[in-house]
């Protein structure tokens, strides 16, 4: 996040001064261009004088601060990311941190509106294609929601229950591996993110608007 802050700021700087640069060269070029008598002598001599010290002044100053603004909206834009997904505000009730269960146990752990945001972005770049929504498009009778996942052989709906899943995607009886969901290998997603990944889907089931609803296909 800060690497991308840092560069678009660089980034916007050293455009705010090429760029004028540019025109400025670019408007040299032009003015010995008149002065070949491609535009007519007199007239375009003074069109020159008068249009080209006013464009490429006013262009260059409009260009870089075009940049500079750039660069400065990038700013807290960048430092948004990281931070709480609006999702996750309006849906997932946890201004302060919810507790779910761990395993079939009875351990629990706590998880923090930031740690569901991540979640839900990892959700996003890996699972979303086969389970928009809490929904399993190549296989709608083994959804994500809640009921689902407490009915699998073993059940997935505790934490540990999930990760250990996504390392070995089993059938919904338990009887065999599946070749249809993702296996998803330690150097894919540490532990900790699929942490993260199954406290999102757990709460989900909970807190997100038609999780899993199979609204979709009717
Ligand atoms: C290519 C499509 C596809 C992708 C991508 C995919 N899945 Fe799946 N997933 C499936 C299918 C199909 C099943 C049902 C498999 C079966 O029962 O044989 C399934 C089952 C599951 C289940 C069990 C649901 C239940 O009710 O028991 C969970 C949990 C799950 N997927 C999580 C994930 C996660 C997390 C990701 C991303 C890391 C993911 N899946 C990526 C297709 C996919």
């Amino acid at each position: 996040m800060t690497a991308f802050l840092l560069l678009s700021l660089l980034l916007g700087s050293v455009l705010t001064v090429l760029l004028p640069m540019r025109l400025i060269t670019g408007g040299t070029r032009s003015r010995a261009a008149l002065k070949r008598g491609i535009v007519g002598q007199g007239s375009g001599v003074l069109l020159h004088q008068l249009t080209l010290p006013i464009l490429g002044f006013t262009g260059a100053v409009r260009l870089g601060s075009m940049m500079g603004a750039i660069a400065l909206l990038s700013l807290p834009l960048s430092a948004q990311a990281g931070a709480i997904d609006p999702y996750i505000a309006r849906y997932f009730d946890a201004t302060e941190p919810v507790t779910l269960p761990l395993n079939s146990k009875g351990d629990t752990r706590a998880f923090s509106a930031a740690e569901f945001s991540t979640g839900k972005h990892l959700f996003e770049e890996n699972c979303i294609n086969c389970h928009v929504g809490g929904i399993t498009l190549p296989d709608p009778t083994v959804s994500l929601s809640l009921e689902a996942l407490k009915g699998a052989t073993p059940p997935r709906d505790t934490i540990a229950s999930l990760v250990a899943f996504m390392r070995q995607p089993m059938v919904y009886d338990g009887s065999e591996e599946t070749i249809w969901c993702r296996q998803v290998s330690e150097n894919w997603m540490t532990d900790a993110e699929l942490q993260t990944l199954s406290a999102f889907l757990l709460r989900a089931t909970e807190k997100a608007p038609a999780w899993a609803s199979d609204d979709l296909f009717h």
